[in-house]
């Protein structure tokens, strides 16, 4: 099988998953939060290289400050819950996304979480947070500005995004059926495969991340080319 190097993820459907079990919104969220481990070390297991999760736009500042603050607390739950697996694994912590107005405490459990993974050589996990694709092109466009006398390229703008050096994108999958990218990679996303599934994210297990996959398999990809 063909493993794709970078899968990204829009991990939709928490609220809708705690709503039909009959529980809050913010259950919703730490099943999700939960899943994020299941779906990290199974991408691991299969030898994906980066995977890459969104899990807070620059949208997202527009729910209620209940819910932004327990989204805000979530990652100081994984990383208490599960750092000492992914230190096994050799799971790398990245992030993509301006985290200078996340709250303080928040910026410091991810900083900490990724200087202490900073040498691991497993799967790179991303987390995109208080991300926002067309922010990132037009600071990218702003650095190459900066640094270029002539016409900008697309390399110039490449080298100034958040995802400079990460392998191309190969795959993305949405759960919860909605066929939107959210603002979500629109440049990385060029080329790569769309996948839509309606199992909500909290449901989305590693045999699901294998279907996904072995769909992956059975495109045919042109990059725009005739073969
Ligand atoms: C979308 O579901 C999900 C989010 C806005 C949050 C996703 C975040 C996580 C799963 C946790 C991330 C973990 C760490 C460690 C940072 P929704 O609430 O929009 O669902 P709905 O569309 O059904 O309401």
């Amino acid at each position: 099988m063909n493993i794709p190097q970078h899968i990204a993820i829009i991990m939709d459907g928490n609220g809708r998953w705690a709503k039909a079990q009959g529980k809050p919104r913010n259950y919703g969220h730490l099943k999700g939060t939960e899943n994020v481990r299941n779906i990290a070390i199974k991408a691991d297991e299969l030898g994906v290289r980066v995977l890459t999760l969104y899990a807070f736009s620059t949208e997202n500042w527009k729910r209620p400050d209940e819910e932004v603050g327990y989204l805000m607390s979530l990652p100081a739950v994984f990383f208490k819950k599960f750092m000492a697996e992914l230190m096994e694994k050799g799971v790398r912590i990245e992030t993509i996304g301006n985290l200078d107005v996340i709250p303080e405490a928040t910026r410091k459990v991810i900083e900490d979480a990724r200087r202490q993974t900073a040498e691991n050589k497993g799967l790179t996990l991303v987390f995109a947070l208080n991300y926002g694709s067309r922010a990132e092109i037009v600071r990218a466009a702003n650095l190459a500005a900066a640094q270029c006398d002539g016409q900008i390229t697309e390399e110039d703008i490449e080298r100034n995004l958040y995802t400079a050096g990460y392998p191309d994108i190969d795959l993305m999958i949405r759960t919860s059926l909605d066929y939107r990218l959210s603002n979500f990679l629109l440049w990385q996303l060029s080329y790569a495969e769309l996948y839509f599934t309606d199992v909500y994210w909290p449901d989305f297990d590693a045999e699901q991340l294998e279907k996904a996959i072995e769909w992956f398999n059975n495109r045919e990809r042109r990059f725009g080319g005739l073969v």
